[in-house]
């Protein structure tokens, strides 16, 4: 079974992550399917509208970590940032669905959709100084942007957990239901925009996000090149390591 479902009905795209013994963790070949199908949805006359799922208890705990240090992403054209910089500049409205956790680029790619759902079991985090990474997506620039500076580096320094009614409060997602209806719901709404007229819907949010998209496109370059420089360092492996051993890191000589 594919680790990335595609379904096309209605004019909408839907991507479900499809790893749940692995947390849906994403490795390389995950990223590039996605980045594939972004890129193509974003040509494709017949998707008017993407949704991005996980399931019903778990969105994605992030990178695969064991994947990362195996293949850590070389440059700019890696899938990685292929699929990032392909949720950054999706033309059309691209929406998501969230329960339980989201790690990482779970909680950092929703930065990059339109509308989110979530289930009340959510659960965001953006750990990256705890792995010894530091923020990717362009999260460094848009998390104060969405939450305020204070909220954001409580979230970006300390990468605790925060809840789906703490999402909602700082317009991270635009609402919470019981987790059994958070990816229905996600596709009601995806089924209404695409009876939409998708020029309009297509203008009105480039008139959004246009002026601000050379700047987040600059930011995730710059993330991307400190984040694969951190991720050949001795913090970052010791994180990754001890995380496989299911043991504490010790960051004491990082
Ligand atoms: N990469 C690789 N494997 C992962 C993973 C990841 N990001 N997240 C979970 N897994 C694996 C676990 O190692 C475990 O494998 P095992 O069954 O061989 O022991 C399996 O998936 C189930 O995960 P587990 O931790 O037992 O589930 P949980 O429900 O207790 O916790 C999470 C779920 C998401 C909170 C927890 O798995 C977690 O914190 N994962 C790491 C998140 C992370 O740091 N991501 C990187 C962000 S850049």
């Amino acid at each position: 079974m594919s680790e990335i479902l595609t379904h096309a009905e209605a004019g909408v795209l839907t991507l479900t992550l499809n790893r749940v013994e692995r947390k849906n963790s994403l490795n390389v070949a995950m990223y590039a399917s996605l980045a594939d199908a972004i890129e193509q949805a974003a040509q494709d006359a017949a998707t008017r509208v993407v949704v991005i799922q996980g399931h019903e208890t778990v969105f994605s705990a992030g990178n695969d970590i064991q994947d990362f240090l195996k293949n850590p992403p070389a440059g700019q054209d890696s899938p990685v940032f292929r699929f990032l910089r392909g949720i950054a500049t999706f033309p059309k409205p691209l929406l998501a669905a969230v329960c339980g956790p989201a790690v990482g680029v779970g909680t950092t790619m929703l930065l990059h959709c339109d509308l989110v759902y979530a289930g009340d079991n959510a659960a965001f985090s953006m750990p990256f100084v705890n792995l010894g990474l530091c923020p990717e997506a362009a999260s460094s620039l848009l998390v104060p942007r969405m939450f305020g500076y204070h909220r954001a580096a409580e979230a970006l320094l300390m990468g605790e957990p925060f809840f789906a009614e703490a999402a909602l409060e700082v317009g991270l997602v635009n609402r919470v239901v019981p987790p059994s209806e958070a990816n229905a719901l996600a596709q009601a709404q995806a089924r209404k925009l695409a009876a939409k007229p998708l020029s309009s819907l297509i203008e009105t949010k480039r008139l959004m996000k246009g002026p601000q998209q050379e700047v987040v496109l600059r930011r995730m370059a710059e993330e991307g090149a400190a984040f694969g420089r951190m991720l050949r360092e001795p913090a970052a492996l010791e994180a990754m390591n001890a995380f496989m051993q299911k043991r504490k890191p010790d960051f004491s000589q990082c």
